[in-house]
């Protein structure tokens, strides 16, 4: 080999030397640049998340305020102008039962709960009226047979009503469940009418938010069991259930009166249920 190609020889291979050199390097801007892409993506997609987190957010408190207006509306008309809210926006119903899910979702006992144990010691051959059943739980877990009554029928089986005007025979019925459903602002009418289904010696069980009765001396809680008494029942269960509803338990009286206007009994204003924002 001659000195001149010997030369030429170390050039190339100091070339092919200092191109492998390079490759990691190119290798390693290309691996930055993936990796700063990568980044941007990451930030791009952290941004993405955190907007939809506060739009999820902000869709949750629109629900929330939504369903404490829903929850109002039911409370402060009477059951013929609540059986005509939800029959022409049948949608509201479910607006307010999801809402009304969440909200008892955080209690240490639901109400439904209290009323499936009470019925659970009792006969089995009873018949029970849930009047404002919701998605008719009760029925479902309980041995007796239940009717079960509502503005919706959420569920096969529910029969809609407005429940001062129940579909069912005078004194048909062993137990009338109230489960946080006196809700019309003529809510006595109803209680009313579950005393026309009850047969003599059957069962008025009711289940209330405590708050809708807070009075410092009790005066609305006495007066709404006074009004009970007045139609024919006696007293037999007065208990709170921790600290967010209690449940009033009633029998009819053999001798009950038969006819009874809602009006003459002056049936006190309840509170209508106000229920935490979320
Ligand atoms: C707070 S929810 C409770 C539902 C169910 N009892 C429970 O404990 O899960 C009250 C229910 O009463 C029903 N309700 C209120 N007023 C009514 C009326 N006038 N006639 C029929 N149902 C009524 C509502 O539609 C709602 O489903």
């Amino acid at each position: 080999m001659s000195p001149g190609e010997a030369r030429n020889r170390k050039d190339l291979f100091k070339r092919r030397k200092f191109k492998a050199k390079r490759k990691p390097k190119l290798e390693g801007k290309r691996q930055m640049a993936a990796f700063k892409d990568e980044d941007a993506g990451s930030s791009r997609t952290k941004k993405n998340t955190g907007k939809s987190t506060v739009l999820a957010q902000m869709k949750q408190k629109l629900q929330g305020s939504r369903f404490r207006w829903l929850n109002e509306l039911l409370y402060t008309s009477s059951g013929s102008e609540a059986f005509e809210i939800i029959r022409k926006q049948p949608e509201l119903y479910q607006e307010y039962h999801t809402g009304y899910s969440q909200q008892t979702e955080g209690w240490p006992t639901r109400p439904v709960d209290e009323a499936i144990k009470w019925l659970k010691c009792k006969p089995r051959q009873w018949l029970v009226a849930d009047l404002g059943c919701g998605d008719a739980e009760l029925s479902n877990s309980v041995a007796q047979e239940v009717k079960s009554f509502d503005l919706v029928a959420a569920v096969p089986g529910i029969i809609v009503c407005n429940i001062n005007e129940v579909p069912m025979a005078s004194a048909s019925i062993d137990v009338a469940i109230f489960c946080l459903s006196l809700m019309g602002k003529d809510y006595g009418s109803f209680v009313i009418e579950a005393s026309r289904l009850l047969k003599p010696g059957g069962w008025l069980w009711i289940a209330e938010v405590q708050s809708r009765f807070n009075t410092k001396d009790n005066i609305v809680l006495y007066d709404f069991i006074h009004c009970v008494e007045q139609i024919g029942f006696d007293i037999r269960q007065n208990e709170r259930k921790g600290s967010h509803f209690l449940v009033l338990v009633f029998q009819k009286r053999e001798d009950s009166m038969k006819t009874n206007t809602f009006e003459s009994l002056g049936w006190p204003a309840l509170k209508v249920c106000q229920y935490k924002k979320r």
